[in-house]
């Protein structure tokens, strides 16, 4: 099978776990990415059957939109049942290394407001240990620099993602050599530099249930 034969069986899966839930008043959370997309094109199947979305990112809310679904604002909505997203790296306590694509803030605000995340990925996203993908921190573009320097304080090597904006209108830092044990209390320190946005740990809020794509199919997997 190939990556994208995997991300779409996931996606399949994630339809699978979300159809039950569904109704005339529910909205649900849709992440960002490619396996994302996936989920998003199935979802449109189902347009009738639920109220609407919530998007993490401006280029998800065009996909949903172009397939007819409804958006919401999250301030609309409050609490959503269920959000499904990608992740990057994902380990066994289902704490995840975010935001390739730049959407960070805004996936972790929704998973925030959202009972179970769903987390589909394929096998090659799941790790022992957090930290080969370079972890994406979102700042404020004055504090680029500062930021850089405290995460170098911290033993990454901080790298600009040069010429990425955020939806939010920000800058990303990708942080190189990172090894992460403790991905709570990174995730925590992290945040607590001035300048930074969010950083791409979604750790003290991971995911509730990871449904994983191989070659011998999709696994259901739970937090250990
Ligand atoms: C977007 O900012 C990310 O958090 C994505 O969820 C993550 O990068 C996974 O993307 P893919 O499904 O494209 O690998």
């Amino acid at each position: 099978m190939t990556q994208d034969e995997l991300k779409d069986a996931v996606a399949a899966a994630a339809i699978d776990e979300v159809r039950p839930m569904l109704g005339k008043d529910i909205v649900i959370g849709v992440g960002t990415g490619s396996t994302a997309n996936f989920f998003i094109d199935r979802l449109a199947a189902l347009r009738g059957d639920f109220r609407g979305a919530v998007a993490s990112s401006e280029a998800s809310a065009k996909r949903l939109k172009d397939h007819g679904i409804d958006l919401y604002e999250l301030n609309e909505v409050g609490t959503l049942p269920i959000y499904v997203d990608g992740a990057d790296e994902v380990n066994a306590h289902l704490h995840m290394i975010k935001g390739g694509g730049a959407a960070l803030t805004r996936e972790k605000i929704v998973a925030a407001c959202s009972t179970t995340f769903i987390c589909i990925a394929d096998a090659s996203k799941r790790v022992a240990r957090l930290g080969d993908f370079p972890l994406p921190i979102e700042v404020i573009p004055m504090a680029r620099s500062y930021v850089a320097r405290e995460m170098v304080k911290l033993g990454a090597d901080p790298v600009y993602r040069e010429g990425v904006v955020t939806d939010n209108g920000n800058q990303i830092i990708d942080c190189y050599g990172l090894e992460i044990d403790d991905a709570v209390a990174l995730e925590r320190q992290i945040n607590a530099i001035v300048g930074v946005v969010t950083n791409g740990l979604f750790a003290a809020r991971p995911a509730d249930v990871l449904l994983l794509g191989s070659t011998e199919g999709v696994s259901r997997q739970l937090p250990a």
